[in-house]
């Protein structure tokens, strides 16, 4: 009999885990849908999916039949080298659906590569080399994307220095502005503070200004609905490019196929990843052919980006997306748990929030409404109790206070009701 092999003693020992909290104490044998197996045989409803990434479900049958049958012919050339069918496809495919006149793609494996990508473009077309970025915001691991990322507790000091070159904004975000002001008599001044960015924080080289529609890692914050609008207006007076960063929020995630429509504007550069590919590693960066064609002989590559594997099951993900139509399928299950969660505050005085667009729902605890104070801890503990009844919820925001319900978009009413129940009776417990 061969020795049982115990999966959590070798994380331990073989795989670097100092840089998380914490894994959650799962063993994750199979998925299917919105369901996750453990070892043992348990269950669990799934209402992270990966960190927002497996939105047709998992082992979704019609990606999986498309990987399978592209690992049969050919499982990589390198997109840059060869024209492979697969990559061609999904970028006609991604010209067809995303806004305006955004036609070129260039593929890598991730969100932060998708991002470096379009951070060189912006800067390479408009021969500026600034960057403006959101306080809050989450744009990768890499040192570029973490220069950009508007929070001090990833950029660690002794890993630095970042990119010079940045400047952050203040976040559009309501529950707590960073202005003092109140929604809607606010003017959406956070917008407006932009310009002063600009023109008190930067030396007016400004290139681009990246954005996520809804801050996800920032703790699921929806800015309001003028926000995009009014800023688009400030960056197009100076010259800047919109780069959305819709890795988190893309592919039908908000209730839309991308968050940024919910905004009416229309990005100069989108970024994709996570859901793009239902779970295959797979990065896009899209924009209009004059930005795309800037680019040079040397200035850009990536040996695994645009995997064919990756790019067949991208393509059979986006056709489920539109045949299943789950942007709509999230938008109105979105406002059932959203109302839900919202009747749950007169039973919990610890929620302070709850907010979201279609299945990107954020729950802030806090231990006070008045002063605002953040439930940490106890956010933690919820997230623990929850998965002791069998459902796995996400957890984030600067404070780490929010709850997160990014639930795979295929999930069924009834699963939903559990995972209600489970936060519901996990609230009740944490007193
Ligand atoms: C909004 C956003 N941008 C970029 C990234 C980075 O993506 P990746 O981890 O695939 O590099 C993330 C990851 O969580 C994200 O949420």
């Amino acid at each position: 009999m061969p020795e049982p092999f115990d999966v959590v003693e070798a994380y331990n020992r073989y795989v670097i885990t100092s840089c998380v909290s914490k894994v959650e104490p799962v063993v994750v044998k199979s998925g299917s849908g919105a369901t996750i197996t453990d070892l043992n045989g348990k269950e669990y409803v799934d209402c992270f999916s990966g960190i927002s990434v497996v939105n047709v479900g998992h082992c979704n049958p019609k990606v999986v039949e498309a990987a399978k049958n592209q690992l049969d012919r050919l499982i990589h050339a390198c997109a840059y080298v060869y024209y492979l069918e697969p990559v061609a496809r999904l970028s006609e495919k991604l010209a067809q659906i995303t806004p305006g006149e955004l036609k070129k793609s260039f593929f890598s494996n991730s969100g932060a590569e998708a991002i470096e990508c379009g951070l060189k473009l912006a800067r390479k077309f408009t021969k500026k080399h600034e960057i403006i970025a959101l306080m809050r915001s989450f744009h990768g691991r890499t040192f570029g994307t973490l220069s950009v990322t508007g929070q001090s507790g990833r950029r660690s000091y002794s890993m630095g220095p970042y990119l010079g070159s940045v400047a952050f904004a203040p976040t559009p975000y309501c529950y707590r502005c960073p202005l003092g002001l109140e929604y809607p008599n606010c003017g959406i001044q956070c917008a407006k503070m932009l310009e002063d960015v600009i023109r008190y924080s930067t030396s007016n080289n400004v290139a681009a200004f990246i954005a996520e529609p809804l801050l996800g890692e920032g703790g699921i914050i929806v800015p309001p609905n003028e926000y995009f609008e009014e800023a688009k207006k400030i960056l197009e007076q100076y010259g800047i490019l919109f780069v959305a960063d819709e890795v988190q929020t893309g592919f039908a995630r908000t209730g839309k196929l991308f968050a940024i429509e919910h905004y009416g504007v229309t990005p100069d550069v989108m970024c994709f990843a996570k859901a793009i590919a239902a779970g295959l590693p797979l990065g896009a960066c899209t924009t209009r052919r004059e930005i795309a064609d800037i680019f040079e002989p040397g200035d850009h590559l990536s040996t695994f980006g645009g995997n064919p594997v990756s790019c067949a099951a991208a393509l059979a993900n986006i056709e489920y997306i539109q045949e299943q139509d789950l942007a709509s399928r999230a938008s109105k299950q979105g406002e059932y748990v959203m109302q839900r969660l919202d009747e749950l505050k007169e039973k919990h005085q610890l929620i302070g929030d709850v907010r979201g667009k279609g299945l990107m729902i954020g729950m802030e605890l806090v231990k006070d409404r008045e002063t605002k104070e953040a439930a940490a801890s106890e956010t933690v503990k919820i997230r623990e109790l929850c998965r002791q009844k069998g459902v796995l919820v996400g957890h984030g925001g600067t404070l780490g206070n929010v709850l997160r319900i990014q639930p795979p978009l295929v999930i069924s009413q009834s699963q939903l009701d559990t995972a209600i129940e489970a936060i519901d009776q996990s609230l009740s417990e944490v007193k």
